[in-house]
């Protein structure tokens, strides 16, 4: 049978389903009983327990509590637990993320835990290692669990949070309201709370920092999709001056090591914005939890230590909990637990299924009369018409050579700037090609991808025998002109790894990196 969990990979929080998550917190507070009871039968289903069982963990950004809670849960496992060296290994001779990985999974080697300054670097090996582990006959292929990728995302720190939350609500998953406070702009662990609090059936979400900070609005935007209350504030003392204040603060720390001069100039006043006072106590809620991912920085700490005794206190329970939560994550990515999990009826579903090529009925392409200017001077061959309707006239003239390129449509025939028939001010572009007879699904598609809004025509003998209308396509990929434009991603081709671009469409329309997740206009994607 089919194991739901086994060889499967984190990158982002949405890999686990809101379903499968609840199923973890409900091990994790199972095992956080056995713990606390001792029960030693208990603890020993939930062992891996074997010696042979191998885990890497690879550091490339400095680390405390995930790389030691990741440590301690690997030895309760008692597996074979390994370090790379990172500054001493071949990543300093330019070895590639797949080169490397490729190579420990070859050492027998099943769950390997990476933090990084590149985003995407899970995503990408899951599909490289995948592939490695087909050519060499591995015999499962490895998981790869994202302990931090730059400014994306953090998804075992989004399940302890989330795993910390509902134990502070009675285990109730109906209603969650929080503040978030700090660096949302290049804080991870708050970024991961986009899609991670739909493990919360309602969701009120106040954002408290200084603009230079705010969380940037492609995750505003998710929380909003998932329809979550959103609403900002520029400080706590902003905050604190309206009446509906949440019982649950997560602070963050301003990463200084991520940020520009431009914003460390005014660092002492960006902080003074998001650090908790000793005026601010009486305005807090009884029962109100603060929590913190840690570390806090022993000079400046947001929460400062005076409340460290205080009822407010939720930040070291939620750190243990660190633990136990990756316990639990290595037990069912190993097979080891998992089994019993139940998957439900429904599915969340990514992406959109759609038709993006529109075949217009040919009895009525046939018969046209107002043929388009461009569809005129050939009697056999292809036309796209309507090319960049609505740019200006250079931009249009940029977009047909990029087409052509693209689709290789180089040969006999004409690129020209055209005005539409119903409005004299907007222009197109139109392609033809009078030796091409046909055009098959796949050139289509691509064309759908870097032409959206054109029409192709194929004519013969003076009639248009097929017409399509290509639209927006669900996902974009394949193509070598293609590259997600953030200098951080994995994919982006300045790092040399080798990666595809691979975007995918948002109700919005955006393209989203499958790596990174930065999102991106439709041109920008192209080079
Ligand atoms: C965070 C991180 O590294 O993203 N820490 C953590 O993993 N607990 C937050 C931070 O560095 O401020």
């Amino acid at each position: 049978m089919r194991h739901e969990f086994k060889g499967r990979s984190l990158s982002v929080i949405n890999d686990l389903s809101i379903a499968e998550r609840r199923y973890l917190f409900a091990k994790t507070r199972e095992l956080k009983e056995a713990i606390a009871g001792r029960d030693e039968k208990k603890l020993a289903e939930f062992r891996i327990d074997d010696p042979d069982f191998g885990i890497y963990e690879v550091f490339l950004e400095d680390s405390t509590r995930t790389r030691e809670s990741f440590k301690n849960a690997a030895k309760f496992h008692r597996v074979k637990l390994s370090s790379l060296s990172t500054d001493s290994s071949s990543f300093n001779k330019g070895e590639s993320y797949a080169d490397t990985f490729n190579t420990l999974a070859g050492y027998d080697n099943s769950i390997f835990i990476i933090r990084s300054k590149l985003e995407g670097v899970c995503r990408w090996l899951e599909e490289a290692a995948a592939g490695y582990a087909q050519r060499n006959g591995l015999p499962g292929r490895p998981s790869f669990i994202n302990a931090g990728d730059g400014k994306h995302e953090h998804p075992t720190q989004e399940l302890l949070d989330e795993f910390t939350f509902l134990e502070d609500n009675d285990w109730s998953s109906d209603h969650l309201h929080i503040a978030l406070a700090g660096d949302l702009f290049h804080g991870r662990t708050v970024h991961s709370k986009a899609h991670g609090l739909t493990v919360f059936d309602s969701v009120k979400v106040d954002l408290i920092a200084p603009p230079e900070l705010a969380m940037p609005t492609y995750y505003t935007e998710i929380m909003k999709g998932h329809g979550f209350e959103v609403r900002e504030f520029s400080s706590i003392e902003e905050y604190l001056a309206q009446d509906a204040i949440a019982d649950k603060w997560y602070f963050t720390r301003p990463q200084l090591e991520r940020m520009g001069d431009r914003i460390l100039q005014r660092q002492e006043e960006l902080r003074e914005s998001i650090t908790f006072a000793q005026r601010f106590l009486p305005l807090i809620p009884e029962h109100t939890r603060f929590y913190h991912p840690l570390p806090r920085h022993k000079g400046h700490p947001v929460i400062p230590t005076f409340l460290d005794t205080t009822s407010l206190n939720g930040w070291e329970r939620q750190s243990s909990n660190g633990m136990l939560v990756r316990i639990v994550l290595l037990g069912l990515f190993s097979g080891r637990i998992g089994e019993d999990y139940i998957i439900p009826e429904v599915q969340e579903e990514r992406g959109e299924k759609e038709d993006f090529i529109e075949r217009v009925p040919s009895s009525s392409s046939g018969q046209e009369r107002h043929y388009s200017e461009g569809v005129h001077p050939i009697s056999d061959g292809i036309v796209i018409d309507h090319i960049g309707k609505g740019d200006t006239t250079g931009e249009i003239r940029n977009h047909m050579a990029t087409i052509t390129r693209v689709l290789g449509l180089h040969g006999k025939g004409g690129d020209w700037v055209s005005t539409s028939n119903k409005d004299p001010d907007t222009f197109k572009g139109i392609i033809f090609r009078p030796d091409m007879k046909e055009f098959d699904r796949t050139s289509l598609k691509r064309l759908a991808a870097i032409a959206p809004g054109s029409t192709l025509n194929i004519i013969a003998h003076g009639q248009v025998l097929e017409k399509y209308r290509l639209h927006l396509p669900p996902k974009i990929y394949n193509f070598t002109d293609l590259s997600c434009k953030n200098p951080n991603c994995i994919s982006n081709p300045i790092h040399h790894e080798q990666v595809p671009a691979f975007f995918w469409k948002t109700p919005s329309g955006a393209f989203v990196c499958e790596y990174c997740g930065k999102d991106h206009t439709f041109k920008e994607i192209w080079n």
